[in-house]
């Protein structure tokens, strides 16, 4: 589908002092022509992608903290009747499984990175640090009994061993239990063209009809569909037993819109190459034409998806001063690759730049509100998603 060749790793933010240590992995994705599944041809050991330091936070936005409160109200009102135990894989900080905890609802986080575990831990929420897989399934099932709902909320696209998971669903879930997932979707990649969704960490793009293709053989069945803003773009999927429940219209009419956008043809995948690079050529055009207008261009959140454009798009580190970003952990070091300096927002605030690249897009929404003062001074955001283009007023 896509190569970009040899990529550093997307959340290897630098130490100034490890400069001369990045390393190179291959990035390219595929798409079988007979599934629709697309994936990462070559898969990074995950003990190079996340090191022990490494913690990624669900709770980076307030449109994260609220899209996983409506999703637990979501799970508690598939509830009613039954005898509820709420299972969620990759729980995190507790983002999601606070709200069931607070609805006295019965529930248990598997969260493998320990001190995620136990934030969520303080937060009042039951977890368990573990990978999850058939292996732990057995062993939950054994202390706490089936499952009635369960979830994984962008978790399965970055698991390469994605059959032990779902066998393990298999195992822990209740006869008429629900498994709800969402992941970033193919469908919007391809739309909007998101190139910058590809990287290290996601192995698959799922759509409607992988899923099915995917979970089939295992005796599930996808029963409901429902579009989600977050991360760009995210589908949210509700699987049953295959037989248990009826796919709803939401189902048929995604199949039907998916038949459409001809997710098997290798033409597709050709026609997003040929707008990713129109995209990348605009974009670093613009760079450097503000730049002869002695313009100051900064960006804004260091996101994983930056690296790909970054690194994708040949932006080189004096085209772009520094990257804003409210991540502790990464501030003082160097983006993967391109080696652009990441700074707090107080850096930002302190002397606005002229104009500020949205790598953080998928939260123009919240930054907007947040950054009226930057764009009454006359600031622009720069977004190249699903265009090159200046967002100059707040939404
Ligand atoms: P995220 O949405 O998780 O994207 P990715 O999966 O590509 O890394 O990351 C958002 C990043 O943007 C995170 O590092 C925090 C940062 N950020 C800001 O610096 N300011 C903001 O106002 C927001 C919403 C995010």
């Amino acid at each position: 589908m896509i190569d970009f060749g040899l990529m550093p790793i997307a959340n290897g933010f630098l130490r100034p002092s490890d400069l001369g240590a990045e390393v190179r992995y291959p990035l390219s994705v595929v798409a079988c022509p007979a599934c629709a599944m697309v994936q990462l041809v070559d898969v990074v050991p995950p003990e190079i992608l996340f090191p022990a330091e490494y913690a990624f936070h669900s709770s980076t936005s307030d449109g994260m903290a609220r899209h996983f409160q409506r999703l637990a109200t979501d799970v508690i009102a598939r509830h009613s009747g039954s005898v509820p135990f709420v299972v969620e894989l990759g729980s995190n900080d507790g983002i999601l499984l606070q709200h069931v905890a607070k609805a006295g609802i019965r529930h248990l986080g598997v969260e493998p990175a320990a001190n995620v575990a136990a934030e969520a831990r303080a937060k009042g929420v039951n977890t368990v640090s573990r990978f999850f897989g058939v292996e732990v399934a057995r062993d939950i099932r054994e202390q706490y009994g089936p499952a009635s709902a369960m979830i994984a909320a962008n978790v399965l696209c970055h698991l390469p061993d994605i059959h032990d998971v779902i066998d393990g669903v298999d195992v822990l879930l209740s006869p008429d239990g629900v498994f709800i997932t969402e992941d970033p979707y193919l469908g919007d990649i391809l739309e909007k063209t998101s190139f910058d969704q590809i990287y290290d960490e996601h192995i698959f793009y799922f759509s409607l009809t992988s899923m099915e293709a995917l979970f089939a053989p295992h005796g599930f069945c996808v029963v409901d569909v429902e579009a989600q803003p977050v991360h760009g773009g995210s589908m949210r999927y509700v699987m049953a037993r295959t037989g248990a429940r009826a796919p709803g219209a939401r189902v048929l009419e995604l199949r039907h819109r998916e038949s459409t956008m001809q997710l098997k043809a290798a033409a597709t995948y050709a026609d997003f190459r040929a707008r990713v690079e129109t995209t990348c050529a605009a974009l670093r055009d613009l760079l450097v034409r503000l730049k002869d207008e002695g313009r100051r261009v900064v960006g804004y959140g260091a996101t994983s998806k930056s690296t790909t454009t970054l690194v994708h798009c040949g932006i080189t580190a004096d085209l772009v001063e520094y990257i804003s970003d409210t991540t502790p952990g990464k501030q003082g070091r160097l983006s993967p690759g391109a080696h652009i300096p990441i700074v707090p927002p107080s850096v930002f605030a302190a002397a606005y730049p002229d104009d500020a690249i949205l790598f953080a897009w998928n939260h123009a929404a919240e930054v907007m509100d947040k950054e009226g003062e930057f764009l009454r001074r006359g600031g622009r955001f720069l977004t190249y998603v699903p265009d090159v283009r200046f967002i100059s007023a707040p939404t």
